[in-house]
């Protein structure tokens, strides 16, 4: 029987000095994590409960039909949402019952988001615009914050863009500039909710490499959501949600594709059959 006071996930774990974080606790740690909209006459259980573990460096895509419970998982990841029950620990504090403004600075210090429609301010060049959240953190000097923003506009490859406006920039430099400002207070985690869904194939072909070479050569945690099948097949880890459940969990690309069309199909059964009931109404 393993006595530790860590709470890390794994049988091999040899008990840690105390007060000391095991090495080997998972970055996220859910344990019956759920959100339940409560709408008066009418709940909505948007995530079930559920636990889930992500270790450093994975690569993870969250799968499934619209309402799902996708954006309420990912919110609740990226301590945007306060969960209903649950515990979650990232990074081995306790985050579901942090206020607001301590989940805001836990945000900062671990977490980069990236937006389907990029919320890049128009008026504002791109390094302006990568250099904002630096304003929100420990005070920094405007040489270091342009340093550090020009650093990371060079690493999504956009080192000769620096004064281009969002418009002077196509759709796919857009979304680098959006995460080159997700990665400028050096998060551990980047998370996108639909990172592609407003880029064409070729864009979005860009965006996908990026995210890879982000993952596997700065070790950046990536978590998107997306309905992008080419994003899902780059993730390492597939998540496949139904009804505010985590149904799949995989590393193999075809068993998350089938999971996700005999949902698809059941789903449409489902639809079929009520529009066939109301028909012989
Ligand atoms: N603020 C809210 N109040 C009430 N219900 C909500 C709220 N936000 C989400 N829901 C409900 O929770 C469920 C899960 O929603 P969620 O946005 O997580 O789905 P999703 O998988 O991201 O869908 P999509 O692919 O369409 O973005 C849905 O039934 C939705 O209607
Ligand atoms: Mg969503």
């Amino acid at each position: 029987m393993l006595n530790r006071s860590c709470s890390c996930i794994s049988e091999q774990c040899e008990t840690p000095e105390a007060g000391k974080l095991c090495a080997r606790m998972a970055l996220i740690e859910l344990r019956n994590i759920s959100k339940t909209y409560d709408l008066g006459e009418v709940q909505v259980h948007a995530l079930r409960p559920t636990n889930l573990f992500i270790e450093r460096g994975e690569y993870v895509a969250l799968l499934g039909p619209s309402g799902s419970g996708k954006s309420t998982l990912m919110n609740t990841l990226g301590c945007l949402d306060r969960p209903t029950t649950g515990s979650y620990l990232l990074d081995g504090v306790e985050v579901a019952d942090m206020s607001r403004a301590a989940r805001a600075g836990i945000r900062n210090k671990h977490i980069g988001f990236v937006f389907q429609n990029f919320n890049l301010l128009a008026r504002t060049s791109a390094i302006e615009n990568v250099e904002l959240p630096l304003l929100y953190g420990p005070s920094m000097s405007s040489r270091a914050r342009k340093k550090l923003a020009k650093e990371k506009l060079d690493l999504v490859g956009l080192g000769s863009r620096l004064d281009h406006h969002p418009g002077q920039l196509s759709g796919g430099q857009q979304q680098r500039v959006a995460i080159a400002r997700a990665l400028v207070t050096s998060p551990s985690i980047l998370m996108g909710d639909e990172p592609t869904g407003n880029l064409d194939s070729k864009t979005s072909k860009e965006v996908i490499e990026l995210f890879k070479t982000l993952n596997e050569q700065q070790n950046i945690t990536v978590i998107l959501v997306t309905h992008d099948l080419n994003v899902a097949r780059n993730a390492r880890r597939i998540l496949v949600l139904r009804d505010g459940q985590i149904v799949t969990d995989t590393t193999r690309f075809e068993e998350a594709f089938q999971s996700l069309h005999s949902v698809e199909l059941e789903q449409a059964a489902v639809s079929s059959a009520a529009v066939a009931n109301e028909q012989s109404e």
